[in-house]
């Protein structure tokens, strides 16, 4: 339930304040909105019209539309603008005298000067950053403060470490749990990372990993992966991580082709775990309308054939070789040492990670794992911020 000095939105959360509506106007039939902070912002009408959170337009329970886009004229403009007591817009419209008010905060969210991504991307290499950024384990399982800045950190640079977990079976799906729901696979749902001779995966040996993403041979590759440390008694079974972001941004600076070559040509990845048959065909560096990044994906042991035009095969190998290369530079390669009670979260479409061989003749090692969707921990975020500017705004209100 929303209290009584919060206006209402067309969601269910509680916007951060932002700086308030100093006034507001009509200007060519559009709402004009000056910030007490400066700057101004213009809404189109139907925009606005579109995002009514009134009882009539958003269901009041679910916060869902009731509204038909349909039922609002495309012409429609308003008739009168005014702040209320509480400094919400309100907007009378010329279509059916209808009443809407604004919650500055939703609106001041919406007007495009206040970031979308609350922290932002920072791609490294091993002199940027030689280790995870580190946290303790406890405290981001306890507190949400402290699981902020571990999100944070993953968002930003792709990888964080927690230290100091107990070394006690599952902890990393109790803590999985803490951003959201577990990503189901092929593997198992919290999967062991033991040597093993009926290994469906060479994770399960003690071979060393090259450098790659895991389940490129899905749609949606698992947004986050989590490894928590029981055993490491072996000797070797270093981590090794490389921001894939890193790299591809470098190859579109270094080697245009190549990187339009990673981004255009689709290559296979096809698992071979028996009893199933997943495969998907894609790029390597998806990209968005805008070229932005969205997702490296490489694992060399799970490749297929590549199905393309004999004219493209040369030049799609030289991209791939590069990369790859690239993936085996030093100055790419973060490496550390997991102890055990470590777990490391990283973002699987982003961040390739791999491990050096391990001498299971030395001792064992175990490492339990899991996944999580990168929406999960964005979700979570937002809830985190959410309620703090619930408290912010209605500190009785939000217990
Ligand atoms: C994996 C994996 C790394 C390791 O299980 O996907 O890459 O350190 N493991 O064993
Ligand atoms: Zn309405
Ligand atoms: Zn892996």
């Amino acid at each position: 339930m929303k209290s009584a000095n919060i206006l209402p939105t067309p969601d269910n959360y509680v916007w951060p304040r932002g700086p308030g509506i100093a006034a507001a106007e009509i200007v060519d039939g559009q709402v004009r909105v000056t910030w007490s902070h400066g700057p101004h912002s213009r809404f189109h009408s139907v925009w606005l019209r579109d995002n009514c959170a009134c009882d009539d337009c958003t269901h009041p329970v679910t916060r869902e539309q009731k509204i038909d886009l349909l039922d609002i004229d495309p012409c429609i403009a308003p008739a009168e603008v005014a702040l209320d007591a509480s400094g919400g817009l309100v907007v009378v419209w010329n279509q059916d005298r209808h009443r809407s008010l604004f919650d500055p905060g939703w609106l001041y969210a919406h007007s495009g000067l206040r970031s979308a991504r609350p922290v932002p991307q920072r791609l490294w290499k091993a002199a940027d950053l030689d280790a995870p950024p580190t946290f303790d384990g406890p405290a981001a399982m306890r507190d949400d403060a402290t699981l902020y800045q571990v999100l944070s950190a993953i968002t930003s640079y792709g990888i964080a470490r927690l230290r100091d977990l107990p070394t006690v079976e599952n902890t990393v799906e109790r803590f999985a749990l803490c951003i959201g729901k577990i990503r189901e696979t092929h593997f198992e749902r919290i999967f062991d990372v033991v040597s093993r001779p009926d290994a469906d995966s060479n994770a399960y040996t003690h071979a060393e990993l090259p450098a790659h993403t895991d389940i490129p041979t899905r749609e949606t590759p698992p947004g986050l992966q989590l490894l928590h440390c029981l055993v490491a008694e072996a000797s070797g079974g270093e981590s090794i991580m490389v921001d894939g972001f890193r790299i591809a941004e470098d190859l579109r600076q270094q080697d245009p082709a190549a990187f339009a070559n990673l981004s255009t040509v689709q290559w296979t990845y096809a698992n071979r775990a028996g009893d199933t048959d997943y495969r998907y065909q894609t790029p390597h560096f998806v990209v968005d309308a805008r070229q932005n990044l969205l997702e490296v994906r490489l694992a060399s042991f799970s490749r297929a054939p590549l199905v393309a035009d004999i004219d493209v095969v040369e030049e799609s190998y030289r991209a791939l070789r590069l990369f790859l290369e690239m993936t085996y530079r030093a100055e790419y390669r973060m490496q550390f040492t997991l102890a055990p009670g470590d777990l490391v979260v990283f973002d699987n479409r982003r961040i390739l990670h791999g491990r050096k061989a391990f001498d299971p003749a030395t001792g064992a090692r175990h490492l339990q794992g899991t996944y999580v969707d990168r929406d999960e921990l964005l979700s979570r975020m937002r809830m985190i911020e959410h309620r703090r500017a619930r408290q912010a705004v209605a500190p009785a209100a939000s217990e």
